[in-house]
This record gives C-alpha cells, sequence and structure tokens, in this order.
C-alpha cells in the first residue's frame, strides 16, 4: 500500500527480549507464566509470543502487536482473554482475530520454531489466515 512499505517478506529472526538477548523457549514459558509477550520480532517490531495449548511450551505463530486500526500497541488483558488497543478500544481474541473495531483487520500472523539451540525463531506468514481462510493482508 504505502510506498514506505517493503515489498520483500522479511527475513527469518531470532526473537529477542526487551535487553536485545535471544529468546529461548524455556525461559520464555517461565517468565511469560501462561500468558501472551512480547518480543522483538520480524523488521524488529513487536510481536506476541503465545503460550502453548495441550501441553506445548509455545504456540507455532505469534502476533504482531501493532493495532490494525492506526498503529498502537494491542495490550494482553488476562482478565478479559483478550488484546485490547488503548487508544480507540479495538479488541482481538487470544488468537489476534479482531472482535471489535474500529480495527479493520485481525493481526498479523508470524510464523514460531525452535532452532536447534531451543532459541524461538520468527518468518514470515505468506500463506492463507488460518483464523478466517482469508489471504494475509500483511504479505
Ligand atoms: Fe488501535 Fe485505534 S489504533 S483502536
Amino acid at each position: 500500500v504505502g510506498a514506505l512499505m517493503s515489498t520483500k517478506p522479511p527475513k527469518p529472526v531470532v526473537a529477542q527480549d526487551k535487553n536485545f538477548q535471544p529468546v529461548e523457549v524455556q525461559s520464555w514459558v517461565q517468565a511469560s507464566k501462561g500468558q501472551p509477550d512480547l518480543v522483538i520480532g520480524l523488521r524488529g517490531d513487536p510481536y506476541y509470543l503465545l503460550p502453548g495449548q495441550d501441553g506445548g511450551a509455545i504456540r507455532n505463530f505469534a502476533l504482531r502487536a501493532e493495532c490494525t486500526h492506526l498503529g498502537c500497541l494491542a495490550n494482553w488483558n488476562r482478565v478479559v482473554n483478550k488484546f485490547v488497543c488503548p487508544c480507540h478500544g479495538s479488541e482481538y481474541d487470544a488468537q489476534g482475530s479482531v472482535i471489535k473495531g474500529p480495527a479493520p483487520k485481525s493481526l498479523a500472523l508470524a510464523h514460531v520454531e525452535l532452532t536447534d539451540s531451543q532459541k524461538v525463531r520468527l518468518s514470515a506468514w505468506s500463506e492463507e489466515d488460518f483464523r478466517d481462510g482469508t489471504e494475509p493482508w500483511w504479505a
């Protein structure tokens, strides 16, 4: 859309914590205490890693934290189990699907996998959005 947007898919990166250290999965599990937690991800953008389900340590997708309305950082609210944007009140469910506007779209996805040394690696999600079957608007 905008001329400032890169058209190339972002390069895979190892997620970094707020001190720019690589995120190791077991440390992340302990620190995040079963809640979505922010890391530095693709293109240096903030991403939420998500707690695993059914005994898994971490979900195999991450959510870009940028609200799809005007780009504020959506906050995870553990009380209501949603991401809530502080700017104009948009809400997203725990998988990042938009459930209340003005945000027009769901949070962008990235793939999550572990490296051989158990670091959390993010890579571009260019396939269909599994949440609603649409083409990925962010790719
Ligand atoms: Fe998030 Fe407006 S920027 S609701």
